[in-house]
């Protein structure tokens, strides 16, 4: 039995949000209603109270101390419904002054969306905008269906089937549960970020690597149920301050202080994913002091370079390596010329998986999308997730479990 929160907003079609309420019931959960001032109007407070036998939640209970978010805070699936333009606005910039869109925000529950209005609010550019907001962020948005509409027009905006939103909500819930247990008793080391080779104490060889990728997928795969060690260089604070609580952080500076970290942490590893970009080359010897220019002297200093161990591959062909070790490729060039790095690569450095990723103008580096092939051992297509880092992640996660799992048999 999983806690629902049905959360109504105020329009027409909240006569409707009942029958969701008795759908989810019915399947055996427990079900709280958390409604706006608006909604009232459409159904009042004794046809929630009646239905599930408790107070309906209107007011910020307890604003600034814990009870504001308890409700947040039980959910296991939170279901809007219907969802009003209004409130499809409010989710999407994170509103938190009614309780529907406080607990939305508050919560790490699973949200569906039902949204119901008028064909020409529904189609407006700032609604599908806000959809596809809140569509990136994970939010399972149920489209409208056409029909009758209550302003007497027909056309799109509908609220669909109460019964097909319960039926789809739940579904959506079950998926997120079996999700939740996918890599559940696995340790899994992810390394993220880029490597900063000292040039001096204050200048460094380093690369564009923000570090986003990998702590997705450490998120994914500790939401799955793992034991999640990040092995993280040179990643801002905030974005490690992002990662779920108990996954543990190692921070490192360069790429011998990388291998060192991830060699001890992968001991008793099931998975290795090697996110972080390393630099292949390092300078010989760090100078002590800052490199000054020559006043008398028009040359450029030279540094010479000397190779950095490869960490994956390390690793990859050791005897005592993971079960599962997946690099990553940021790769540059035509789509042939991208899977032919990728397949080499794959080849090369003993891993089980390569995830391939093109890297470009608007692909690949810092926030924002990401299109990822993964190339098993052999330099075989075998995988493809497209989409935002969080969904690229989620994707990963799942080939992982899987293999982990088949391992098992
Ligand atoms: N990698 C590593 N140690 C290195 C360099 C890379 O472990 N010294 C890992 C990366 O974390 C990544 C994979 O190897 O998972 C591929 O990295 P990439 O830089 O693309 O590969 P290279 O072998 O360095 O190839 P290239 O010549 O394209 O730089």
């Amino acid at each position: 039995m999983a806690t629902v929160v049905v959360g109504v907003t105020g329009g027409v079609a909240a006569f409707k949000a009942p029958i969701v309420v008795r759908e989810c019931q019915r399947a055996g959960h427990d079900v709280y209603v958390a409604a706006t001032r608006a909604s009232l109007e459409f159904v009042g407070r004794s046809t929630w109270e009646g239905i599930t036998s408790r107070p309906v939640a209107v007011e910020i209970a307890g604003e600034g101390r814990a009870e504001h978010v308890e409700l947040a805070r039980i959910a296991d699936l939170i279901i809007v419904v219907p969802a009003t333009a209004n409130s499809l606005a409010r989710l999407a910039a994170g509103f938190a002054d009614d309780m529907v869109s406080l607990t939305v925000l508050a919560s790490h529950a699973p949200v569906v969306v039902a949204p119901a209005m008028h064909s020409n609010m529904w189609l407006a550019p700032a609604t599908q905008a806000n959809v596809r907001t809140l569509r990136e962020r994970g939010i399972h948005v149920i489209d409208p269906s056409s029909g009758a509409l209550g302003s007497g027009d027909s056309g799109i905006g509908r609220l669909p089937d109460p019964e097909e939103i319960a039926h789809q909500a739940l579904e959506v819930l079950s998926a997120y549960e079996q999700a939740s247990h996918a890599l559940a008793g696995r340790t899994v080391v992810v390394t993220a970020g880029g490597t900063r080779e000292p040039i001096d104490p204050v200048r460094f060889l380093g690369n564009q690597s923000s570090g986003r990728q990998g702590l997705a997928i450490a998120s994914a795969a500790a939401r799955a149920g793992a034991a999640v060690r990040v092995i993280a260089a040179n990643i801002e604070s905030a974005l490690l301050a992002g990662l779920p609580s108990g996954v543990q952080v190692t921070r490192v500076g360069n790429a011998l202080q990388m291998r060192e970290a991830t060699v001890n942490q992968v001991a008793d590893a099931d998975a290795l994913v090697m996110t972080a970009a390393v630099a292949d080359f390092r300078p010989e010897a760090a100078s002590q002091s800052k490199i000054k220019k020559d006043p008398t002297n028009e040359e450029a200093p030279t540094i010479r370079l000397v190779r950095n161990p490869d960490i994956l591959a390390e690793i990859g062909h050791s005897k005592k390596r993971p079960p599962l070790v997946i690099g990553f490729a940021a790769e540059t060039g035509t789509d042939e010329e991208i899977l032919a790095y990728g397949a080499d690569k794959a080849t090369r450095k003993g891993a089980d998986f390569i995830c391939l990723n093109r890297v470009g103008e608007s692909v690949g580096f810092g926030d924002v999308s990401n299109d990822i092939h993964i190339l098993d051992a052999n330099g075989h297509i075998v995988g493809r997730y497209v989409g935002s880092k969080d969904e690229v992640a989620a994707g990963l996660v799942g080939h992982m479990a899987s293999f982990l799992d088949n391992l098992k048999r």
